[in-house]
């Protein structure tokens, strides 16, 4: 224990200071402090504070006069906010306790009325949901745009060809649309996670007071009404004690983290001359420090790398929640860094994908090429037999030994004369090299959700509603 504690209480007091006859040790106040990071729920917080103020004029809880007063005051912290004018003491303690503070500084004794029928308790709870539905709302917007991006792309080049892979070896012959709106999918699925968690979100805690309500007549509704809530919590030690909105929240995002991961590693591997389906344009790229050629697809990379702090974050905040006795604990304080870092993580992750899909160039012969050459074609020719009368295990297994043949030969499918195919299996007739077009066979594939053009442009229609 550092020497600190034996001081005697300090000129300045903390607003609680009554029980207490010594002041907090130095190194109590850094580790127990909030208010270097929730400092941001400030505008939150004093939203909050004119809506409860209104409530406790109108139930006659406290004087139209005096509440005029405090409300003069937080109005100008919210225009000092406004302004960057604030800076935020360590010895503030959390963003609660700077509001009361300053008010009291502005106003006078008359500050400590708007503590009326409340808690920093439900307080806290109050302005991690605002700040969320506000944040939920903005990640939702952005990710519209994103959204749109991918679909405009779509839309234009929607037809360019491209292997489609398993196990990342060519498998299958698509078209750009088809991949993209598979991404397409998994981010209107985002969108409806998002806006589910934005409705359990959207339930007022306040009027819990520390856990268990309060004595004064207050009007919970007009609270609500007052700031946009849905419906009101309807118990209070739930209200002041559960965070589960949050866990919530950063698996919605850690979802869409991994569904930007994928992309981003597509996007990795396309850019690579290996693949050469895509250039990332240079704005989305950076340099080396000592290879002079090189260009490297940084962005998409730190995506990937920044999914993992939101999976870790999602992580972190449900294992503080483990075994938390009810109600409120002060381990609930670190609810709020996990929130803070995922929400500005997500939003920078979905505004660098738009504006890198907003420029990508695709390289559209070495898409096709590789779509031309892997034997992509294989099923649909073994689908060919079929369709002449083979069973499917027989026609697989004649067509395995043609690609076999191929490939000890250098050829491609369609390489391979009518007359040597013939010996393979006598079925084959002429019509077989319409088989193994590239573009008939893509326009075959034309069950619901396929690949074909006609599907994709169903598709697309389809999902341009939806955005
Ligand atoms: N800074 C606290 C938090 O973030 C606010 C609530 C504190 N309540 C209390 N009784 N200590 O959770």
């Amino acid at each position: 224990m550092s020497k600190q504690t034996s001081k005697k209480k300090k000129d300045k007091p903390k607003l609680w200071a009554g029980r207490f006859s010594e002041a907090t040790d130095p190194l109590v106040d850094v580790f127990t402090n909030s208010i270097p990071f929730d400092y941001r729920l400030l505008p939150y917080d004093l939203a909050g504070s004119l809506a409860h103020l209104k409530m406790l004029a109108r139930q006659g809880i406290i004087p139209v006069k005096e509440a005029k007063k405090i409300r003069t005051g937080l109005l100008e912290i919210q225009k000092e906010w406004e302004l960057g004018k604030l800076s935020f003491p360590l010895e503030d303690e959390d963003v609660h306790m700077f509001v009361e503070k300053r008010l009291t500084k502005k106003i006078g004794a008359v500050a400590g009325k708007i503590h009326t029928a409340r808690s920093r308790n439900d307080q806290v709870a109050l302005d991690l949901r605002l700040y969320l539905r506000d944040q939920i709302q903005d990640l939702k917007r952005e990710l519209q745009g994103l959204q749109k991006t991918l679909l405009e792309r779509a839309k234009n080049q929607g037809h360019l060809i491209l292997p489609g892979y398993t196990h990342l070896q060519r498998a299958q012959p698509v078209i750009l649309g088809h991949h993209l709106l598979a991404y397409l999918e998994m981010f209107y699925r985002d969108q409806q996670r998002l806006s589910e968690v934005l409705r359990r979100v959207n339930i007022l805690p306040l009027g819990s007071a520390a856990l268990a309500g309060t004595s004064f007549p207050i009007d919970r509704t007009l609270v609500a009404k007052e700031l946009g809530f849905e419906q009101i919590s309807p118990n209070s030690m739930d209200a002041v004690s559960d965070r589960d909105f949050v866990i919530e929240f950063l698996s919605a995002g850690a979802t869409l983290m991994m569904h930007y991961s994928r992309m981003s590693e597509e996007l990795i591997l396309w850019s690579s001359s290996e693949f050469d389906f895509v250039e990332i344009s240079d704005a989305f790229c950076t340099g080396s420090s000592i290879m002079p050629q090189k260009k490297n697809p940084d962005v998409p990379e730190l995506i990937r790398g920044k999914t993992g702090r939101v999976y870790g974050h999602l992580m972190g905040m449900l294992t503080t929640m483990k075994a938390l006795p009810l109600t409120y604990n002060k381990d609930l304080q670190e609810d709020k860094e996990p929130v803070f870092d995922s929400v500005e993580t997500l939003l920078n992750c979905t505004r660098l994908l738009c504006g890198l899909w907003s420029n990508i160039r695709f390289r559209t012969d070495s898409m096709e090429k590789a779509a031309e050459t892997g034997y992509l074609l294989a099923t649909d020719l073994a689908d060919y037999l079929v369709k002449k009368g083979l069973d499917f295990r027989r026609a697989h297994q004649v067509v395995g030994t043609l690609v076999a043949y191929a490939l000890k030969r250098g050829w491609e499918l369609k390489d391979i004369p009518l007359s040597e195919l013939k010996t393979f299996h006598p079925i084959f007739e002429e019509d077989v090299h319409t088989a193994l077009d590239l573009r008939s066979a893509m326009a075959e594939r034309n069950s619901q959700g396929g690949t074909a053009p006609q599907q994709v442009k169903k598709a697309l229609k389809e999902m341009e509603k939806k955005i």
